[in-house]
């Protein structure tokens, strides 16, 4: 499915509050798992019923989970840490990455065999990261290898079995492969410590202690202790807050538009996701952020937005994990900035959902946009040039969104082609952007 955006006269359109940012998908994934794999009844609201996370719950279906879906309610009937059941057929995470490599943590300890495999985006992301610390705490996990690449690739196929506490230091920075080695470590005897030398998302600890997992940080370290059951948080709804991925994309339309301020509420502002937010406001954006709240586990508050001449940074290194899935928007933004925005410290970005530095790099050359692009980051300089642009978005679901509002922001018709991907994180992308006043049409 293609979306062509017609040339947009931009004019002054009025104050809006949105409310209907979807729910947090990585919060989403945990909610499944964790619900899953405690006991009692977890109910949720604000789950993001996207392509991703209803594979995770169709996946944990499959292993005998119960659980009642209605609109962003989720009820999960948890079965314990002993409770899942083999699975019948092959389990299949679509685009998924985070439910994937969190997903393969959990299977490696369980007492029966599983295959776990997705889409052929997934079959390209790289899984040495976690069968290598999963193969230290004893798991037998196997994979395909690619021609020309020397990575493992799925399908993976997991040997279910007791494993083992471990003492990790993760090599690149990644919540995944964090919440891999801590899934797999409530199954394991003793405590199993990773080390994090570049802090990143820290959801699934929190969501842990807040199912009652002995679970600590000290310094860069994480301990986990093993085999303590997990209790489903009793007499409560947890409440999922909105994506500030998703958000960003409103975010930074505001910021480049004259929309005389655009108000998002509920949106999760967790110190390790919210960096984005920061970087902009050092480039000059008027953000205020108000209305804090968040007793359940994850901070949420109001995030009001308005029309803002920015200036380029040179992005600090250690940020980049805190704002890693919002750079290709970010780039966007730096586009209508002056000077040069500099990113380095960001090679993550070459295996996301597709290579987003080379992405990036494609847009600005649609544009008109100078980039010189590294191999862990990029530098880019110039206003957007031309009237039209085609972008491919390679099936990325934040290529598409980051093309569409740039379209929108340049006042370019623009074809943004294979835009099905958005259904996988953000299903209601474009009846928010209508709302906006944005034209655009879908073409299959
Ligand atoms: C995620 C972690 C990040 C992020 C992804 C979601 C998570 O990936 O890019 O969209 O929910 O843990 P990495 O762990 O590979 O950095």
């Amino acid at each position: 499915m293609n979306c062509h955006i017609p040339k947009n006269t931009l004019s002054t359109r009025p104050e809006t509050t949105i409310t209907t940012i979807p729910g947090d998908k990585s919060l989403s994934h945990r909610a499944v798992i964790l619900g899953s794999l405690a006991e009692g009844r977890s109910t949720f609201s604000g789950f993001l019923t996207a392509e991703d996370c209803l594979n995770s719950l169709k996946v944990f279906k499959s292993l005998g989970i119960e659980a009642t879906q209605i609109g962003t309610d989720l009820s999960v009937h948890g079965k314990g840490l002993s409770g899942l059941r083999a699975p019948k057929t092959t389990l299949d995470v679509g685009n998924s990455g985070t439910g994937i490599r969190l997903i393969t943590g959990v299977l490696a300890a369980q007492a029966f065999d599983t295959q776990i495999t997705g889409d052929a985006s997934i079959q390209k992301r790289p899984m040495k990261r976690i069968i290598t610390p999963l193969s230290l705490m004893g798991a037998q996990i196997t994979g395909q290898s690619l021609p020309g690449k020397t990575d493992i690739y799925p399908m993976l196929s997991i040997q279910g079995g007791q494993l083992n506490a471990i003492t990790y230091t993760l090599p690149v920075a990644s919540a995944q492969v964090k919440s891999a080695i801590l899934l797999a470590s409530l199954f394991s005897k003793d405590v199993t410590t990773v080390i994090e030398p570049e802090a990143t998302r820290d959801h699934t600890e929190r969501m842990l202690q807040g199912y009652g997992a002995d679970i600590r940080r000290e310094g860069t370290s994480i301990m986990c202790s093993g085999r303590k059951p997990l209790i489903a948080p009793q007499g409560r709804t947890i409440q999922i807050p909105a994506d500030i991925s998703s958000a960003a994309f409103f975010i930074v339309l505001g910021l480049i538009t004259p929309h005389q301020g655009l108000h998002f509420t509920h949106v999760g502002i967790n110190p390790t996701r919210d960096a984005l937010l920061n970087v902009l406001k050092a480039m000059g954006a008027n953000i205020n952020i108000h209305s804090i709240a968040g007793e359940d586990f994850e901070p949420h508050a109001t995030i009001s937005v308005y029309p803002s001449e920015m200036t380029n940074i040179d992005l600090d290194p250690t940020v980049i994990p805190f704002l890693i899935d919002e750079i290709p928007i970010l780039a966007v933004a730096a586009m209508f900035a002056k000077g040069t925005l500099r990113v380095t410290g960001a090679k993550e970005l070459r295996v996301k959902e597709s290579d987003r530095i080379a992405a990036i790099a494609r847009i600005a050359a649609a544009i008109g946009v100078t980039l010189n692009e590294t191999d862990d980051g990029f530098s880019l300089t110039g206003r957007p040039q031309g009237a039209n642009f085609t972008l491919d978005s390679h099936g990325d679901h934040r290529i598409a969104m980051s093309g569409i509002v740039l379209a929108y922001a340049a006042e370019m018709s623009a074809t943004v082609i294979d835009c099905a991907c958005i259904q996988t994180s953000f299903p209601n992308f474009f009846e928010i952007l209508t709302g906006l006043g944005v034209e655009c049409t879908l073409e299959s």
